[in-house]
């Protein structure tokens, strides 16, 4: 069985010029008045919720330089220097446009730019960051996807492919079944975050692996493959996100992990409208559809907290 190796580098340099049409959950809940807000126990951005969290398992004070990794709009970074100014950020993204935008966002907070692709980044080259965020964005790092029919690259790509999944397997005793989509840029750029010995590193994304709590099976339809799963979106495909393997990766390299869905921090506000919008196979309203895309959202993205011990 051969792989086809799905990129989104082209699209994200020289295509993307908005954000719109693939909101993540971080922009859904950014506008103050956004419907989605509603729903929540809090109705506090996700910024603020995620950092109120995240000082659960991070020492905030012994962090200092932050490096924020494809920040889309910049809401989430802005949100961490309004609650801890003492924390100085880093903002490093592969799109011209969008660190455009994050320039915009970030305006008079203490934040420098990186016109970069995390991928051709070195161990050494981060290892001064005590912090490093990945939301919402390792599906659109490389993915070998299984399947002889589409093996558009070359020979030597295909062998370095095949020695790179070679050396996870061996080092971190990962193993792929036969047909298994794999997160091969996930788990490089993971890779050389732990040996740059960052102290704690977020990330985020939606999961092949998710699943949901006993109350809201009535409720809502998740179904997870355990194989990262294609999702098609404007001008690019990605792919969700195995996480057992990267969790795997970390605790080889001696940190701690802790994994779970983002309900975990922005809990469900459970009540009766909410209950109605997912009982609807076709939702009549907006706000029913965003109210069942959003609950949706909050069990098919994990995270993992990842601690050096
Ligand atoms: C779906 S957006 C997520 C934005 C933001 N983190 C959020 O949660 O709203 C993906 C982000 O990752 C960036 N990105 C994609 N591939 C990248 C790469 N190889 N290196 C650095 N940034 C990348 C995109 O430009 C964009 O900012």
């Amino acid at each position: 069985m051969g792989y086809f190796l799905n990129t989104t580098e082209n699209y994200h340099i020289n295509e993307l010029n908005s954000l719109g049409w693939e909101l993540t959950v971080c922009n859904a809940l950014y506008p103050e008045s956004s419907p989605c807000r509603d729903i929540l126990q809090s109705k506090d951005p996700f910024g603020v919720q995620l950092y109120h969290y995240l000082s659960k398992y991070i020492h905030f004070d012994n962090v200092r330089s932050v490096l924020e990794v494809g920040g889309g709009l910049g809401y989430l970074m802005h949100d961490f220097l309004i609650l801890n100014p003492a924390l100085s950020g880093n903002m490093l993204d592969i799109s011209p446009y969008l660190l455009g935008k994050q320039k915009e966002t970030l305006s008079g907070l203490n934040v420098t730019f990186y016109e970069k692709d995390i991928l051709k980044i070195t161990a050494d080259d981060l290892s001064w960051f005590d912090l490093v965020i990945m939301n919402e964005n390792l599906g659109d790092l490389p993915t070998l996807v299984s399947g002889n029919d589409e093996n558009t690259g070359t020979e030597k790509e295909s062998t370095h492919w095949q020695e790179r999944v070679k050396y996870f397997q061996e080092k971190y005793a990962l193993s792929f079944f036969e047909g298994e989509n794999i997160n091969i840029g996930a788990m490089e750029v993971l890779d050389v975050l732990c040996h740059a010995e960052i102290k704690y590193i977020y990330l985020s994304e939606h999961s092949c692996e998710s699943s949901i709590p006993e109350q809201l099976l009535p409720y809502l339809n998740l179904t997870s493959s355990n194989n990262p799963e294609k999702i098609t979106l404007k001008g690019h495909d990605e792919y969700t996100i195995k996480f057992s393997h990267l969790q795997k990766i970390a605790e080889t390299c001696n940190y701690e992990v802790k994994r779970g869905q983002f309900a975990d921090f922005l809990p469900l506000n459970f009540n009766d409208k909410v209950k109605t919008a997912l009982r609807m196979e076709t939702p009549s309203t907006a706000e029913q559809e965003i109210i069942q895309h959003l609950v949706y959202d909050l069990y098919k993205y994990e995270y993992m907290v990842i601690a050096k011990i």
